[in-house]
C-alpha cells in the first residue's frame, strides 16, 4: 500500500494526542506533512500548545504546526468544557511545553498551499471541527479536485450523538462547516460514532499498555485515564489507524445530510438513502475489529 502523505487538522485533546502518536509512529504508512489546529475541546491557543507539546515529546520538531480558526462559522460555541479532556485538553498531567513554535501561517492557507504544491498527493485528516477544511475549499475551491481524499472523525450516521440534539461533538460544534465540506464531492471516508464509540479501552487494555511502557506510552496512558469516563474510546485513532490498516474496518456507503436548523435537530448527521440526488456518498465506517486496532495501537505506540 501506498504511503499516505497527510495533513492532519485535530483539536488536541486526548484522543487526538493518541491519533498523532499512531501516525508518529507508523513512519511506513503515513507522512505528515502538517498538523494544523482548530477550536474544539479546548480553545485555540490550547489546541495549539498541545499538538506541539505531543509533536515535542515524539521529537517532531521538524513538522510544521499551524493554528486555524478559533471559533466555527456561524455560532460561537463554548468548547467541551474540563470533564472529558481537562482543562489543559491533555489530562492536566502538568506535561512540558514545547520549545518549538507554531508556523505564523494561518492552517486555512497552509491547507490550500500544500495542496496546490502536491495536487492529488494529500490526504486530509479533520479530527475535530471541519471549521478549516470548509473555509479552505470557500477561500480556494480550485483544491477541491485536487484533494486526494479526506478521512475524518465526526458524526453518527446510524446511532445516536453525543451531545445535545443527538449530534456527535466535532459536527455539532460547526455543523456548517461539515455541510460545505461533505457536499464538496470530494472522496470521504467518515468515521462517526456508529464505529468509534466500539473502539474503547477496557482495563484488561489498560492492563496490557501498562506492561513495560516506555516513557512516552506512560504519559500516553496516564493522559488516557483522565479521559472520558468508564471505558475510554479511542475516537480519533480510527482515523489514523486506518491509514495503517484498512482491513481493521468496514462500512458502507450512504448520503450523509448535516441538520443546520437551530429549531432542529442541530448539528445531527443522518445518512440518507437517496439524498438529494446531488450529493456524493461518503463512505461511512460502520464496523471495527476493536482488539486488532488495540494490538495495533499497543505495538506502534512501543515504537516511540
Ligand atoms: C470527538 O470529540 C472530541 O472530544 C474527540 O476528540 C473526538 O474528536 C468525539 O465525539
Ligand atoms: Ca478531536
Amino acid at each position: 500500500m501506498a504511503k499516505s502523505r497527510i495533513i492532519i487538522d485535530c483539536d488536541p485533546g486526548v484522543d487526538d494526542a493518541i491519533a498523532l502518536l499512531l501516525a508518529f509512529a507508523s513512519p511506513d504508512e503515513i507522512e505528515i506533512v502538517g498538523i494544523t489546529t482548530v477550536i474544539g475541546n479546548v480553545s485555540l491557543p490550547l489546541t495549539t500548545r498541545n499538538a506541539l507539546r505531543i509533536a515535542a515529546m515524539a521529537g517532531r520538531q521538524d513538522i510544521p504546526v499551524c493554528a486555524g480558526c478559533s471559533r466555527p462559522i456561524i455560532l460561537p460555541r463554548v468548547q467541551r468544557g474540563a470533564s472529558v479532556h481537562g482543562t489543559d485538553g491533555l489530562g492536566d498531567l502538568g506535561m512540558p511545553d514545547a520549545t518549538h513554535p507554531a508556523q505564523s501561517r494561518h492552517a486555512v492557507d497552509f491547507i490550500i498551499d500544500t495542496i496546490l504544491r502536491e495536487p492529488g498527493e494529500i490526504t486530509l485528516c479533520p479530527i475535530g471541527p471541519m471549521t478549516n477544511i470548509a473555509l479552505a475549499l470557500i477561500k480556494e475551491p480550485s483544491i477541491t479536485t485536487k484533494i486526494k481524499a479526506i478521512v475524518f472523525m465526526g458524526g453518527a450516521a446510524f446511532s445516536p450523538g453525543n451531545t445535545a440534539t443527538d449530534a456527535e461533538f466535532n459536527i455539532w460544534i460547526d455543523p456548517h462547516a461539515a455541510q460545505v465540506v461533505l457536499s464538496s464531492g470530494i472522496p470521504m471516508t467518515m468515521f462517526g460514532l456508529d464505529v468509534t464509540r466500539h473502539a474503547t479501552l477496557t482495563k484488561a487494555r489498560f492492563d496490557q499498555l501498562e506492561r513495560d511502557a516506555s516513557p512516552i506510552m506512560r504519559t500516553a496512558i496516564a493522559m488516557m485515564r483522565r479521559y472520558g469516563s468508564g471505558d475510554p474510546a479511542l475516537h480519533d485513532p480510527c482515523v489514523t489507524a486506518f491509514l495503517i490498516d484498512p482491513t481493521l474496518f468496514n462500512g458502507v456507503d450512504a448520503v450523509i445530510e448535516v441538520d443546520c436548523d437551530q429549531a432542529g435537530a442541530y448539528g445531527r448527521t443522518r445518512a440518507v438513502e437517496n439524498g438529494d440526488g446531488k450529493s456524493q456518498p461518503v463512505h461511512v465506517i460502520t464496523e471495527v475489529d476493536d482488539e486488532r486496532l488495540f494490538q495495533l495501537i499497543d505495538q506502534r505506540l512501543r515504537l516511540l
